[in-house]
């Protein structure tokens, strides 16, 4: 590997091969650097070169052509080195030079001047060979398989064992839609792509693997986002006989392990926990970003009591007044304050309120309702800036995590630590939907929290469940969850999701067949792989991390998929074609 070629190589003969990833012409004398994966090389020819047709040719070389080249290594002169090169003490005097395949002009560069600009992504992921010999992607896919290879080899270690799980599956019920498989032997009928293991994998431990993992893949029919692939990879985890205490400390193993082979990113252990609650009352959302400790504060009782109409009906109507206090806050203009509102609306609020605390009073559509003492009460010093927002949590949470991270990002903030590991608990067991219908907040398998049991016949909106999830910087990292192991207690969680009991069999009679065979208590977690390495590496699209992406429409670019099928091929799967 050509990378890897030192000072101490000096003098060596060596036949290399690679991919010519710049080309330097000097007149008599030729420059290439050389590149394979692990890296590049300088290789000069001329001019001692004998063949003087070989030189000929070697200079009409084209970039991405591959050839092999065989020469003597030398230590450059001290004013030739390149110190932002890993071999850029030595080069290769080459004395002959092969051509392996001639590659045609490359519809993007690979190798970018410092000045240039990337290409457009869509164009990128259209030429996508290319796109990958760029040694930023190549670097995030080595990356990527380091963190494999520690997570698989931690897990091993813990005496998990890796069981692969059907690709052709019936539905499971994960929030999304299913991408579906027709099926030729049964015409009208349909295998379903996995959202995830989950059944299989609570199956698994009913058949007594009880420390199960799988880095699975997983397929999603949904909106697709910077940070959502239609399918993505899964460290899947289940263990029997466990309390969410087990599945915390062996995550955050596997974390550690995946830090230690990262260059950036750190996981000291234990990682912090809150619950959900706690979560959306201080920081509004369930994956809040602890690398700033700026909270929301509740003002319903100062701020209730101004006289201004707007804050008065809010809390008539059972809202409250919460808000963000930002020191130094007044400094922002006017411009900026609606961008974070701008924010705020995107989430549901119909807008902010603010008040800039100044020597002369104060500004802003608070501010002439409120007095020294006003200020005073809510903590605010002369410079300050509040944003306020009033109504329902359901609209003011939302709003106000989104207004929190705008205005760190405005004020420029910065970061009071790196990495911001953290464990959410206890979250809800059910989302009310309109029309009060519940709908499984995480997925439908849950167990209920032990102290909310009772609830499930009284309140179910109000259960919490023994779920949680992984959050590092403000991600979601990973989800998981004590299981339902007696199919009673399933049963009725499918009954308060309406299920009527017809249907429970007809979609779930494998697994609570296997929970009734004695199935032992269990619960797991499942960490999104691909986010994992997006975080690690910096990068702001997963796209940067898979090999071959999907674009947000869904598509594949490079192969070209989907596609139509002819109309002998629905045939023969009982399908017709609308024609759309
Ligand atoms: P969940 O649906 O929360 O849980 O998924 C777990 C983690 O997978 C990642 N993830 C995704 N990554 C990329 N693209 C997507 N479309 C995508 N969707 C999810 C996220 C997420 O935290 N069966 C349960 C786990 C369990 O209960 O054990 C499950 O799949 O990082």
């Amino acid at each position: 590997m050509l990378g890897g070629i030192t000072t101490d190589d000096e003098g060596v003969t060596m036949r290399l091969v690679g991919w010519i990833h710049r080309r330097r012409d000097l007149g008599g004398l030729l420059f290439l650097d050389l590149r394979d994966r692990s890296g590049l090389l300088q290789v000069s020819l001329g001019p001692d070169w004998t063949d003087a047709d070989s030189l000929e040719r070697a200079h009409r070389l084209g970039s991405e052509t591959v050839v092999s080249v065989e020469g003597v290594v030398k230590q450059r002169p001290a004013d030739a080195r390149n110190p932002e090169m890993a071999t850029g003490d030595v080069e290769l005097q080459a004395a002959s030079l092969t051509v392996l395949n001639e590659a045609r002009t490359p519809e993007i560069p690979v190798y970018l001047a410092p000045e240039e600009q990337l290409p457009a992504e869509e164009l990128r992921l259209r030429h996508r060979v290319l796109d990958l010999r760029r040694p930023e992607l190549r670097d995030n896919l080595v990356l990527r398989h380091r963190l494999i290879m520690a997570a698989r080899k931690h897990l091993d270690s813990l005496g998990f064992i890796e069981v692969e799980t059907p690709i052709l599956t019936k539905p499971t019920p994960e929030g999304a839609r299913d991408y579906l498989v027709p099926s030729r032997m049964h015409p009208g009928q349909f295998y379903a792509l996995p959202q995830s293991p989950q059944i299989y994998k609570q199956i698994l431990m009913a058949a007594g693997f009880d420390r199960y993992f799988q880095i699975a893949r997983c397929f999603r029919d949904e909106d697709l986002r910077a940070d959502r692939q239609p399918e993505f990879t899964q460290i899947d985890v289940e263990a029997s006989f466990v309390a969410p205490d087990d599945i915390f400390g062996w995550m955050e193993g596997v974390m550690a392990a995946m830090a230690d082979v990262s260059p950036s990113v750190e996981a000291p252990t234990p990682f912090a926990r809150m619950t959900h609650a706690d979560a959306m009352e201080r920081f509004g959302i369930d994956r809040p970003d602890l690398r700033y400790s700026l909270e929301i504060q509740d003002w319903t009782g100062p701020l209730g009591a101004l006289e201004f109409g707007i804050l008065q009906s809010a809390v008539s109507e059972g809202g409250r007044i919460r808000g963000l206090l930002l020191e130094g806050g007044a400094t922002l203009s006017r411009k900026q304050i609606e961008a974070i509102e701008a924010d705020a609306k995107s989430a549901g609020a119909p807008g902010l309120l603010w008040a800039k605390r100044s020597e002369e009073g104060g500004s802003g559509p608070l501010s002439r309702f409120m007095s020294d003492e006003d200020y005073a009460a809510l903590g605010m010093a002369v410079g300050d800036l509040i944003l306020v927002a009033a109504g329902p949590d359901l609209v003011t949470s939302p709003a106000l995590a989104l207004s929190r991270m705008a205005a760190i990002a405005q004020l420029g903030i910065s970061p009071e630590s790196e990495h911001a590991w953290l464990w959410i608990t206890d979250f809800p067991m059910f989302d009310e939907e309109p029309g009060g219908r519940l709908a499984a907040s995480h997925h439908p398998f849950v167990h209920v929290h032990p102290e909310d049991a009772a609830l499930l016949d009284s309140e179910p909106a109000r259960a919490r469940a023994q779920a949680y999830d992984l959050v590092y910087n403000g991600a979601e990292l990973g989800s998981g969850s004590i299981r339902n192991h007696d199919a009673e207690a399933q049963r009725k969680i499918l009954r308060i999701l309406g299920l009527a009991d017809e249907d429970i069999e007809l979609k779930f009679g494998f697994l609570l067949a296997a929970l009734q065979s004695g199935a032992p208590p269990h619960g797991g977690i499942a960490l999104g792989m691909d986010r994992i390495v997006m975080l690690f590496v910096g990068a702001p699209s997963l796209r940067d991390v898979v090999a071959f992406p999907k674009t947000t429409a869904a598509r594949a670019l490079f192969e070209g998929a989907p596609v139509s099928i002819g109309a002998r091929d629905l045939d023969e799967l009982g399908l017709k074609s609308t024609g759309i």
